[in-house]
């Protein structure tokens, strides 16, 4: 059954910028239109705990997108400290293995924090099918690998995945309609796609099920951030409504 949230709910700002000042401003013009700001590595790295807590006292969710990959007792360490900043969403590589994410949800059990929702990251979208060929030296198809690190995350206990919304009706057959799908690589119908390959627009990727998307540089790098925000929600409702 798809989720009843609304497309304010479903939509992830991504604050990907490198200062404090600039993220703030960025979620204070946008914390009426939307209820989740994604604070990824470049963000955290240079302005740590600050970062995370900004999202916070905007009264919004917070996706905190470290993509943990490593060895299971490291990873455990790594939920721990993330959730203790109130991450609500987190990510971890799918490929780190069942031991690895399982690592992570308990981790997560532990720190009476079940509710956070765990996602694996499968294949990034930025990659083509070629490149994942040439990098895998592979001739397996990008798809069918996707559905294999899905079904290794939800052995693992995550919630859900992050994937191209292009894979995402297979993900959904694959595995449940109820398993989260998170989805970046959106752009607006007709927009460039930067260093982004497999894209979809905001309506397709929400007329596919996706559960979130992710939306950075069409937002954050439109002159006008929170009109940009309006037409991605807009684009979002045509595809609920319809
Ligand atoms: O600017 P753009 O909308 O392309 O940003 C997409 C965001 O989603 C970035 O913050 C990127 O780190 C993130 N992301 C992604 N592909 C994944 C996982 C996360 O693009 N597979």
């Amino acid at each position: 059954m798809q989720s009843p949230l609304v497309s304010a709910d479903r939509l992830i700002v991504a604050v990907d910028v490198d200062t404090l000042s600039a993220a703030r401003t960025l979620v204070q013009s946008l914390a009426s239109q939307v209820r989740w700001f994604k604070i990824g590595f470049e963000l955290f790295t240079r302005e740590g705990p600050a970062a995370a807590q900004l999202v916070k006292d905007a009264g919004a969710n917070l996706f905190l997108d470290l993509k943990f990959h490593d060895i299971p007792n490291t990873v455990r360490g790594g939920v721990k400290s993330a959730l203790a900043h109130g991450a609500d969403l987190l990510t971890l590589h799918a490929s780190g293995g069942a031991a690895m994410l399982r690592a992570a949800r308990d981790a997560a059990d532990e720190a009476g924090r079940s509710d956070a929702i765990l996602v694996g990251v499968t294949v990034l979208t930025h990659l083509s099918e070629s490149d994942f060929n040439t990098l895998f030296d592979s001739k397996r198809k990008l798809e069918d690998t996707v559905i294999a690190l899905a079904k290794a995350a939800r052995a693992g206990g995550m919630n859900g995945v992050v994937a191209s919304a292009r894979e995402l009706p297979a993900i959904k057959r694959a595995i449940a309609r109820d398993f989260i799908v998170v989805t970046p690589g959106i752009r607006l119908a007709g927009a460039g796609k930067d260093d982004q390959t497999r894209v979809v627009t905001p309506d397709q990727a929400i007329r596919d099920g996706a559960d979130y998307i992710v939306v950075g540089r069409p937002i954050t790098a439109a002159k006008d951030p929170a009109a940009a925000c309006d037409e991605v929600l807009r684009c979002m409702d045509d595809a609920l409504t319809a």
